[in-house]
C-alpha cells in the first residue's frame, strides 16, 4: 500500500512529500506538532490534542493553517487513505517559508502544515506492557518553554539515543534540584507507599500531556488518589511503581531505572488497571 501524506493542501505519496528548504521549521525549529493515537478506528482525545495545538500556536504567535473543522477533515482523510485502524497521526505546523531571517516573516506568510499517519504493531506495545521498560535519568538541559509542544526536540533526541545506548527505552529528565521532570517523550508517574499516584505539576517545566490529563479522569473513576507534586529521583527509585505516559504508549510500566529495579522489578498493578480502563473513559472520535 502506498503511504499518503498531506502537505500544504495536497495529498501526496509519502515518499515524494516535501517542504521547502527555507521552511522555518527546518531552519529554526519554528513550529509545533501533535501526535494522536488511533485505536479501533477511533481517534483518541482529539479535542484535547487540537486544543493543545491551538495553545502551542498561540504561544508562538503562529496562525492556524486552516479552520479547525477543515483540519479534522484532513486528519480523517489521511487516516483513511493510509488505512490506519490502530496507529497514530502526526501533524506539524510551522511559521512557513521565508528568506532566512531570525525575526518573524511578513504577516502574510502562510503557515506550513503536514499530516502523516502510520499503523502501529499492537504486539510490540503488548510486549512492553507485559515486560515493562527500562529508563535512565539525565540532567535537564532544555529551554524553559517545554510547555509548548515545539518541533525543537534536539535534546530529547540526544537523550533518547543515550538511553538506547544504555540498553533502556526512555530517558527521564531530572532538574538541578534533584526533582523528576518528564521523559524525553513521555510524562512520568510514581505510586507512593499509600498507593497515591504522584506526578509533577504541569504549570511549568514539563509538557501538559494529554494522556496525563485523561489519566487523571481515569484514576478518579477508579478511585485512585492523585497528587500533583514534584518528587525526587530517590523517592521514585524507592516507590512501589513507576510508569510513563504518552499518546503513543498510553502507560508503559518502568521496571528499572539507572540499572536499579523498581519494587520487585515487575510491572505494577496500578498502571495495568489504568491502562485497562483508559479507552473506556477517553474521548473517541470515529475516523468515518
Ligand atoms: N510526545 N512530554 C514530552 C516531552 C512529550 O514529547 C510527550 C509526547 C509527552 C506526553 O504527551 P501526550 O500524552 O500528549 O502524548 C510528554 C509525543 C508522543 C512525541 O513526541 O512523539
Amino acid at each position: 500500500m502506498t503511504r499518503i501524506a498531506y502537505v500544504n493542501g495536497r495529498y501526496v505519496r509519502h515518499a515524494d512529500a516535501k517542504v521547502h528548504i527555507e521552511d522555518r521549521g527546518y531552519q529554526f525549529a519554528d513550529g509545533v506538532y501533535e501526535v494522536c493515537e488511533v485505536r479501533h478506528g477511533m481517534i483518541v482525545d482529539m479535542t484535547r490534542h487540537l486544543d493543545r495545538l491551538g495553545r502551542s500556536l498561540s504561544e508562538l504567535r503562529i496562525a492556524w493553517p486552516m479552520h479547525r473543522a477543515a483540519l479534522v477533515r484532513v486528519i480523517r482523510e489521511v487516516l483513511k487513505r493510509n488505512r490506519v485502524k490502530n496507529g497514530l497521526f502526526y501533524m506539524q505546523v510551522t511559521r512557513g517559508v521565508a528568506k532566512r531571517d531570525h525575526v518573524f516573516p511578513h504577516p502574510d506568510t502562510k503557515p506550513s502544515i503536514v499530516v502523516t499517519a502510520k499503523s502501529t504493531n499492537p504486539a510490540i506495545i503488548a510486549a512492553k506492557n507485559a515486560n515493562g521498560i527500562k529508563a535512565i535519568t539525565v540532567p535537564e538541559n532544555r529551554w524553559d518553554r517545554v510547555d509548548i509542544k515545539t518541533v525543537g526536540l534536539l535534546s530529547n533526541a540526544l537523550v533518547r539515543q543515550q538511553a538506547k545506548e544504555a540498553g533502556a527505552q526512555e530517558a527521564i529528565y531530572v532538574d538541578a534540584d534533584g526533582t523528576v521532570k518528564e521523559g524525553a517523550a513521555t510524562n512520568v508517574w510514581m505510586v507512593d507507599e499509600d498507593g497515591t499516584l504522584l506526578t509533577r505539576p504541569a504549570e511549568h517545566g514539563i509538557l501538559r500531556g494529554i494522556t496525563r490529563t485523561t489519566l487523571m479522569d481515569v484514576a478518579g473513576n477508579l478511585g485512585i488518589k492523585i497528587r500533583e507534586e514534584a518528587f525526587s529521583t530517590e523517592k521514585m527509585l524507592a516507590s512501589r511503581e513507576v510508569f510513563i505516559t504518552a499518546a503513543t504508549s498510553i502507560c508503559f510500566p518502568v521496571v528499572e531505572i539507572d540499572g536499579k529495579p523498581i519494587a520487585n522489578g515487575h510491572p505494577g498493578s496500578v498502571s495495568q488497571k489504568i491502562r485497562e480502563a483508559f479507552f473506556d473513559i477517553a474521548e473517541k472520535t470515529s475516523i468515518w
